[in-house]
C-alpha cells in the first residue's frame, strides 16, 4: 500500500521547516569565507580598487582562463555584460540576425539587441530543454552571422552538430556557460568549443560574486576586441586616446575580482560535491517506476546547475502538475516553467518589437525585418516549460538530502501507480 500524501494530510518526505534545503540565497549554500575576506583585506589594505591599478581582477582572469582551458579571459560586470561583449566583438552589422534558444535568461538576448541585430529563437529538445540544431539549421536565413547556444542548467548543447551547421554556413558560435562552469563536451571545456564563451557569477550560480561575468576566447582579435570594448575602448598602452569604435564600461573592479579570484581556487571542489550527489541522485530515479530520469548526453560532463527530472504521464496516469502539486507538498524542491515558463518570444519586447522608444528599431526596415514571434511555432519549448521538473542544485547537499528527495519522489510515483 502506498503512504498517505503531504498533499491529502499526511506527514511531508521532509519537513522544510525545521529541515531547510541549502541555497545559494545564503551562506547554507555558498561556500564562502577566509579566503574571500583574506583577498578582500589586502585590496582595502592597498586603497586600490580600480582594476587597472591592481592585480586581483587580472590574476583572476589568469586563473579561470586557465581552468577554462583558453588562452584569454575577460573580466566583466556580469554575464548579460559577457554576452553584450561577444556579440560586439563580432562586429557585425545593423539589422544581422543571431539565432538562440527560447528557454533562457534575457541576458543571453539583451546584447543581440543592444548590438542592434535580430534574435531569432529556435526550438528546443524536450528531452534537455536545449537548443535543438536541426531547428537552428531551419531558422537560418541570409541574414544570419551567428549562433548563441545556451549550456542550461549545467549540460552542454550538442555542440558537434551546432558546429557542423555554423560552418556550413559560416556562422560565429557564441557559446553561453552563465548556468555551466566546469561543464564539457565531449573532453572539450564549454566556452572554447564555439569562438567565444560568457560566464557569469551572478549570486545562483556555481560560484560567485553576486554580479560578474567573463568572457573566453582563443581568438587574438576577438579577444582584442572584447577587451576594448568593456574599457570604452580605451587604450590602456599608454598611447593617446581615440576610441576606434563604440564601447561601454563593463570593467570588473577589484573587490569583485578579489571574490571571484578566490572563488575559482574552490571551483574544482564545487563541481566535484555537485556531481557527487547530483550522480547518485541520477541513479536513485532510474530506479523509480514513473519517473523519467534528466537525458544526458553521452558526450556531456554536466556541471549540474539544476537538476531535472519528467514523469511517465501515461504510467502514473497523472498529469505534471498534479505531480508537481504533490512533491512540493512533500517538501521537495522542484517546479516546472523556467524563466517565466513561456517561450521567451512571447516576452512582450519581442511580440510588440518595442526595444526602444515607441518605434520599432531595429527589426523595422530597413535594418531588420519585422519576424514575427509566435508562441505556436515553439510546441518542444511550450512542454518542456510545462512539463520538466527542475530544482537548483547545490554543493550543500547531502547524501541525506539526495535519499530525501529519492524518498519523496518514490512516495508520490507510488501513490499514482497505485491508483
Ligand atoms: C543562461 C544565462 N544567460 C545569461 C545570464 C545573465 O547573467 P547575469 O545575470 O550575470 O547578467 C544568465 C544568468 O542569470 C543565464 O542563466
Amino acid at each position: 500500500m502506498s503512504q498517505r500524501l503531504a498533499l491529502h494530510g499526511g506527514p511531508p518526505t521532509r519537513d522544510t521547516a525545521t529541515n531547510p534545503w541549502a541555497t545559494t540565497g545564503n551562506i547554507s549554500g555558498r561556500d564562502m569565507g577566509h579566503e574571500e575576506i583574506e583577498l578582500l583585506t589586502e585590496v582595502i589594505h592597498s586603497g586600490m580598487l580600480f582594476r587597472y591599478g591592481g592585480h586581483m581582477v587580472s590574476d583572476f582572469e589568469r586563473e579561470y582562463g586557465q581552468f577554462a582551458g583558453a588562452k584569454y579571459c575577460q573580466a566583466v560586470t556580469s554575464g548579460t555584460a559577457a554576452l553584450h561583449t561577444a556579440v560586439a566583438a563580432l562586429q557585425l552589422e545593423v539589422g544581422d540576425e543571431i539565432i538562440t534558444t527560447n528557454i533562457t535568461d534575457m541576458g543571453t538576448v539583451i546584447g543581440i539587441l543592444m548590438q542592434n541585430h535580430i534574435p531569432i529563437f529556435a526550438d528546443v529538445d524536450r528531452r534537455t530543454m536545449l537548443i535543438d540544431p536541426t531547428q537552428v539549421e531551419a531558422a537560418i536565413t541570409d541574414r544570419t552571422r551567428a549562433v548563441i547556444v545556451v549550456h542550461l542548467f549545467g549540460q552542454p548543447a550538442p555542440m558537434d552538430e551546432i558546429m557542423r551547421i555554423a560552418q556550413e554556413h559560416n556562422l560565429y558560435v557564441i557559446e553561453d556557460c552563465a548556468q555551466s562552469h566546469g561543464a564539457k563536451w565531449d573532453g572539450h571545456n564549454v566556452g572554447t568549443i564555439g569562438h567565444i564563451g560568457c560566464f557569469s557569477l551572478q549570486q545562483s550560480k556555481q560560484i560567485t560574486t553576486g554580479d560578474g561575468g567573463m568572457v573566453i576566447t582563443n581568438d587574438d582579435e576577438v579577444a582584442a576586441r572584447c577587451r576594448s570594448f568593456q574599457d570604452k575602448c580605451y587604450d590602456r598602452s599608454g598611447a593617446p586616446r581615440n576610441p576606434w569604435h563604440l564601447g561601454i564600461n563593463y570593467r570588473m573592479n577589484e573587490l569583485t575580482g578579489a571574490v571571484a579570484l578566490a572563488q575559482t581556487r574552490k571551483l574544482p571542489r564545487l563541481l566535484q560535491r555537485r556531481r557527487r550527489t547530483a550522480e547518485l541522485l541520477l541513479h536513485n530515479v532510474q530506479q523509480i517506476e514513473g519517473i523519467v530520469p534528466p537525458y544526458v548526453y553521452p558526450q556531456a560532463t554536466h556541471s549540474w546547475w539544476k537538476f531535472s527530472f519528467q514523469i511517465d504521464q501515461e504510467l502514473l496516469g497523472c498529469t505534471a502538475q498534479e505531480f508537481g502539486q504533490a512533491i512540493a507538498a512533500e517538501g521537495l524542491p522542484f517546479g516546472t516553467g523556467y524563466a517565466g515558463g513561456v517561450p521567451m518570444c512571447t516576452y512582450a519586447l519581442f511580440a510588440q518589437h518595442h526595444a526602444y522608444g515607441s518605434g520599432h528599431f531595429p527589426w523595422e526596415p530597413p535594418y531588420g525585418r519585422m519576424v514575427e514571434y509566435k508562441a505556436e511555432d515553439y510546441p518542444e519549448t511550450i512542454w518542456a516549460q510545462q512539463n520538466v521538473f527542475f530544482a537548483s542544485w547545490n554543493e550543500g547537499y547531502t547524501e541525506e538530502d539526495v535519499e530525501d528527495i529519492t524518498r519523496g519522489l518514490a512516495k508520490v510515483a507510488a501513490y499514482y501507480r497505485g491508483m
